[in-house]
């Protein structure tokens, strides 16, 4: 049975790798009772892999497989019919809101929307979207943290009272806010993260995914949907607790499909001008590393896909072909560390050139930067995106965006930016 504490691992191993936290870092998953020589053997035989099982005496690697998206685009009757009922918690937010105004004028579904705002602290936005669900059909709102297992069951409880009928699915879309991140990405870096941060992470996903375990228990029926992140394959740096705390999510996902559940955990890349990424500084960041911004009527629609596919575990918005996600998708070999290789070596040319050579050298600790190494390439993240491009604008006095280095990705071209 899978872990989901344990699951979280991967996800670490891949941000402090994205981070540079440590020269080489890998997760091998053994079985207690592995034979060690063979399991060294099997760990020797996948090398460059960061995430890998032995079982059986072999290596078995993560690699993603690109699945087509079925013709008809409903919601299956296994996960929630015509007229059913549904919790959503963080159902108020963004994406919950899409959700929720999609099951409510396509299905006619009866909702239970939480959050943990009291419904008269409800502003803009969601009291606005919760007066026109009103309208729309029947809709209740509750305010309980998705972590709180008794209150959240007699939530539930209450409304299947009200209903008359069991609860059929759930979509679990609570997740703390990662806005203030942006502006401290040196606090979230992994050597930085507290216990504190990690556990804020933590709280609405994988505790609520804990809750969640006990309210369905008792409901062998209920589906669940899960709503994860692209970080909790890939990490994310300055993001490993919510990378850790989706990679957890995920792991309840699989726990509960091989108890027979019919259960999804999709992972999104960023939705388009939408909940907790709306605005986000770190948009081309994302782009750049193959992760395309969802629009949400895309978001529904995949959605639907997702529910219509028979795996449990599913990503969505990564493109296959970028150099970043092709490693580990399935039939690409792995040559080395993930991302396009490094171009040959030409020396800066000029002052300003050998300057900014200088900046990112220091910035990524990589030595001999030449004018056409691209930075990304080199190892920039957003989070040394972020520092370059402030030292830049120190040294210089200039006001150069953060965006500039993904448009002038090379020491020549931005030094012609800045010249
Ligand atoms: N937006 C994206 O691009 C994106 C991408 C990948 C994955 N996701 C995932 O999709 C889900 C929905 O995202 P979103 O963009 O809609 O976020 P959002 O707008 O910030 O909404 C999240 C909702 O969760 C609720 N919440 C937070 N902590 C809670 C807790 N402990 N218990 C109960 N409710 C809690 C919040 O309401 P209260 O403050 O009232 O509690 C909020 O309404 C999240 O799990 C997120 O990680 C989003």
């Amino acid at each position: 049975t899978v872990d989901p504490g344990r699951a979280a691992l991967a996800a670490l191993v891949r941000t402090a790798r994205a981070e540079q936290t440590v020269g080489a870092v890998r997760l091998v998953d053994i079985a207690a009772d592995a034979d060690d020589t063979a399991a060294v053997a099997a760990v020797r035989s996948a090398p460059g892999e960061d995430v890998s099982a032995v079982r059986d005496g072999g290596a078995h690697v993560q690699r993603l497989r690109p699945v087509p998206e079925p013709d008809a685009l409903t919601v299956p009757r296994e996960i929630l019919p015509v007229g059913g009922t549904a919790l959503l918690t963080g159902g108020l937010g963004g994406i919950g809101r899409e959700v929720a105004g999609y099951l409510l004028s396509a299905l006619g579904a009866r909702l239970l929307l939480t959050g943990r705002t009291p419904e008269a602290g409800l502003g803009g936005e969601r009291r606005e979207a919760l007066e026109e669900f009103r309208e729309l059909g029947e809709v209740a709102y509750v305010s309980v943290d998705a972590a709180e297992g008794p209150a959240l069951e007699a939530a539930v409880a209450d409304a299947e009272r009200r209903w008359g009928r069991p609860l059929d699915a759930v979509f679990h879309l609570a997740g703390a806010d990662v806005r203030d991140h942006w502006d401290a990405l040196e606090a979230h870096a992994l050597t930085a993260e507290t216990a504190d941060g990690l556990a804020a992470m933590m709280r609405p996903k994988a505790g609520g995914a804990q809750a969640l375990e006990g309210l369905l228990a008792a409901r062998p029926g209920t589906a669940a949907v899960l709503f994860s992140s692209v970080n909790g394959f890939f990490g994310g740096s300055s993001f490993g607790a919510y990378a850790a705390a989706n990679a957890a999510l995920d792991g309840y996902a699989e726990r509960w499909a091989a108890e027979g559940r019919a259960v999804r955990s999709i992972a999104w890349s960023m939705w388009d001008r939408t909940g907790m990424n709306e605005g986000s500084p770190l948009a081309a960041a994302a782009r750049h590393r193959g992760l395309r911004g969802i629009d949400p009527a895309r978001g529904v629609q995949l959605l639907l896909a997702a529910l219509a596919r028979p795996e449990t575990c599913l990503l969505a918005g990564p493109d296959p072909a970028n150099a970043y996600i092709a490693p580990y998708v399935t039939g690409v070999r792995r040559r080395g560390p993930a991302g396009p290789a490094r171009a040959a070596y030409s020396p800066p040319e000029g002052e300003l050139e050998r300057e900014v050579a200088a900046v990112w050298e220091d910035v990524l600790g990589v030595e001999r930067v030449g004018r056409d190494d691209t930075f990304f390439v080199l190892g920039g993240d957003s989070l040394r995106v972020m520092r370059m491009i402030g030292r830049l604008n120190e040294r210089f006095a200039a006001a150069l965006p953060v965006s500039a280095v993904y448009d002038h990705p090379t020491v020549r071209a931005l030094a012609a930016v800045l010249s």
